[in-house]
């Protein structure tokens, strides 16, 4: 469920009317729900009670400070992927020690920053990696709180380029090698080998390939203990999905009884890191019609682009794509192509979409675009970042600003030989 729904044919986030933001900010930009952030994770965490399990918040899928900061002020940790997103995780007010680090390139520095500040966890992914944080922890006298990522070689069932749990992935140890590289661990110095992680991919809208990874995950913990390691942790990842176009992911209640169901009498500190089901439908990009355009199709040309979201060139993902005042009932219906202004044949955010004419200057909305899309951004064709906007109740506030393209230029710096 999220909070944007349609009053009096408007539609509004909230208690704010859509046309409100777009009159003070401009078109395009991207507009949060704080109540659907919070009902998420609420609803997730209630279903976890009693486990003790941390929700490690992905910053990945939504980086924005306030975002970070709502899901911190809930009570969630970070799952962060960078040293950058580190500081913005710690910057909205994550502490160190709710803080894991995954991902398959984390650098030297990286690495260092990490144990500089204490993080609760080093979801470690390579032997060379361990390696690594083994000789840079020793260097600077610390003990780094270790899991071994492992690759479960499960199949999510998702997206071809979201899925992160078979063996072809470039993600995570295989699980059969799990042992030897917990006897490395244990051998090295600054090493501190807590745990077991795993994460096999995004949007996964079945149960079964999560309970058949934490399964083995699980299976892996009994083993490792088995052979005398003292494994404290569990890292279950993140990847439940949310309906973008009538899929029916898992209720957050039954993952979490799955979760208590493998995990009870084990006596394990549980870390989830969800992102996408958290924010994925906290958010819509609203654009604004240019004009449309009919020869032998019909194209909805808006100014917002590939650039402003690009998982459906990306993912081919599919996105609602609604108009912001509602249309007539009565409304002569036909497929659209809705396209932005860039020049790639890829700039297409929906096809075939039976949709109601729209006029210039018309609005619309791109619905679940919380997660993965204002992050994913670039300026591609010169087109500056596009303002993100948080509501609550019946307030709103730009957390970013509309980047100038003044800015934008002034970033280049003509080489000494060129006039300026
Ligand atoms: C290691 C890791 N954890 C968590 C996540 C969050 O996934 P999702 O947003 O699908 O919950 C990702 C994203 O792919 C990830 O790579």
């Amino acid at each position: 469920m999220d909070h944007f729904q349609y009053r009096d044919g408007i539609l509004y986030a909230e208690d704010v009317a859509i046309p409100d933001i777009a009159a003070a900010v401009g078109t395009p930009f991207y507009c949060y729900s704080t109540a659907t952030m919070t009902r998420h994770y609420q609803v997730l965490a209630g279903s976890l009670e009693g486990t003790g399990a941390r929700i490690c918040y992905a910053v990945k899928a939504n980086s924005n400070q306030a975002v970070i900061r709502t899901m911190v002020e809930l009570g969630a940790g970070a799952d962060v992927i960078s040293g950058g997103e580190l500081q913005r995780a710690m910057a909205a007010g994550a502490t160190a020690d709710s803080i894991v680090f995954a991902g398959p390139g984390k650098t030297r520095d990286e690495l260092a920053q990490a144990l500089a500040v204490d993080i609760y966890q080093f979801n470690v992914e390579s032997e060379p990696e361990l390696r690594l944080l083994s000789a840079v922890a020793s260097e600077m006298g610390k003990v780094a709180p270790v899991s071994i990522r492992v690759n479960p070689d499960v199949d999510a069932g998702t997206h071809e380029k979201i899925t992160t749990g078979r063996k072809q992935n470039k993600f995570g140890i295989p699980i059969d090698r799990a042992m030897d590289i917990f006897d490395l661990g244990a051998s090295l110095p600054g090493l501190a080998m807590l745990g077991v992680a795993i994460h096999i991919g995004s949007q996964i809208t079945d149960l079964a390939p999560f309970e058949e990874a934490f399964d083995r995950a699980l299976g892996l913990v009994d083993e490792l203990r088995a052979a005398g390691h003292d494994i404290k942790r569990c890292n279950l990842g993140g990847g439940l999905g949310i309906p973008y176009s009538g899929e029916t992911p898992p209720p957050p209640a039954e993952y979490g009884a799955m979760v208590k169901r493998l995990t009870a009498n084990r006596q394990l500190d549980l870390v989830l890191e969800p992102g996408r089901v958290l924010v994925g439908n906290a958010g819509i990009l609203v654009a604004r019609v240019i004009h449309e355009k009919h020869e032998g199709r019909r194209f909805v040309i808006i100014d917002g682009a590939m650039n402003d979201l690009i998982r459906p060139a990306m993912y081919d993902s599919w996105h609602d794509i609604v108009p912001v005042r509602e249309a007539a009932p009565d409304a002569m219906i036909s497929a659209a192509d809705v396209v932005g202004p860039i020049c790639e044949s890829g700039d297409t955010l929906a096809k075939g979409r039976p949709m109601a004419p729209l006029a210039p200057n018309d609005l619309i909305a791109v619905r679940s675009a919380g997660a993965y899309g204002a992050v994913m951004a670039s300026t591609y064709n010169s087109r500056p970042l596009v303002p993100e906007v948080l509501v609550r109740g019946d307030t709103f506030a730009v957390i970013r600003p509309r980047l100038d393209i003044a800015d934008l230029i002034a970033l280049d710096q003509p080489p000494p030989w060129q006039s300026p």
